[in-house]
């Protein structure tokens, strides 16, 4: 089977999360999709468009459908908020690699995100609770723009704080009138809740900038290299380690990554 070639798939419902982001669930006409692990992604087409490399943003059960959640940024993620259920759009993947649940297993976990990269932490949190008894706390800090940016509330305000032994913290950098929560930058809210570190993998993705001030955060804080893990977004084509599109150095973040450790990416040169 050619890897580049999409399965046809066809839009079941479609959820406004924000002004510029929509949750679509996506389930292939012919044969299920194959089974994919957190952190992994999927390219999204749209025919006679183009196509965009989209974290899966469900977690993977036998049976049920497939979840994106697109930022509106170009021209395939426009087109695609033009969609209506029952489109037919392409879907190929799974691509790169996940997030290491498994090396976790025993430990505290802490979830920092920001914006849109909530999307593939939502993938690897929802597959954590589901093994609730496996880790120890599950902590997560969320931040947007400002609260209508907010993305997945349903699990944000209910259903993860709901869960025994976790905790959600979410922060806007600039309120509106009905907001009563905390208003500050994702980083140095991390540092003001002093997260303890010892024995803690933290997760981390959003906005670059976001990412590199919380991985220096992380860093004061006393998490060591290895136990700290990013997703990486740069532009990909084939998601299949054939055109070069997303080098860094000797890596392709379609096939090493998306997933890197903090460790990883300071052996790599700067370019992302
Ligand atoms: C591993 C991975 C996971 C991802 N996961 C997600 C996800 O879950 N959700 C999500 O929404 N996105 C995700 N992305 C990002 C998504 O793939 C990109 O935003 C993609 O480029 C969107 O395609 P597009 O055709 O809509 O945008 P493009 O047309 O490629 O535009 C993308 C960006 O480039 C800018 N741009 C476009 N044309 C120009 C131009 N001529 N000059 C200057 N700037 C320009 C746009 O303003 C926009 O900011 C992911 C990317 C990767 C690599
Ligand atoms: S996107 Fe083509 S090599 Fe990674």
């Amino acid at each position: 089977m050619n890897p580049l070639v999409p399965q046809v798939a066809t839009i079941l419902a479609i959820r406004e999360d924000t002004p510029d982001v929509r949750t679509f669930t996506v389930r292939p006409d012919g044969e299920d999709f194959p089974p994919y692990r957190p952190g992994q992604c999927a390219m999204l087409s749209l025919f006679g468009v183009g196509e965009a490399m989209i974290s899966i943003t469900s977690t993977w059960a036998p049976e049920t459908a497939l979840e994106f959640s697109v930022k509106r940024a170009g021209r395939v993620t426009s087109a695609l908020h033009q969609a209506e259920p029952g489109h037919k759009v392409g879907v190929r993947g799974p691509y790169g690699n996940s997030f290491p649940v498994d090396q976790w297993v025993g430990h505290d976990l802490l979830f920092v995100g920001g914006g849109i990269g909530l999307a593939p932490l939502r993938s690897v949190i929802n597959h954590c609770l589901g093994r609730r008894a496996e880790f120890g706390r599950v902590d997560i800090v969320y931040g947007a723009r400002s609260p209508r940016d907010l993305c997945f509330r349903q699990e944000l305000f209910e259903s993860w704080p709901k869960v025994p032994g976790a905790s959600v913290q979410v922060t806007v950098d600039a309120a509106d009138a009905e907001w009563e929560g905390p208003v500050a930058l994702v980083p140095p809210f991390l540092e003001q809740l002093k997260p303890d570190a010892a024995g803690t993998f933290a997760v981390t993705c959003g906005p670059p900038v976001m990412i590199r001030y919380t991985l220096q955060a992380l860093t004061r804080l006393g998490f060591p290299d290895d136990r700290v893990f990013t997703t990486l977004e740069l532009k990909m084509q084939c998601g299949v380690g054939k055109c070069g599109r997303c080098s860094i150095g000797p890596k392709y973040v379609c096939i090493d990554g998306p997933v890197f450790s903090a460790a990883e990416l300071k052996s790599l040169p700067a370019e992302y």
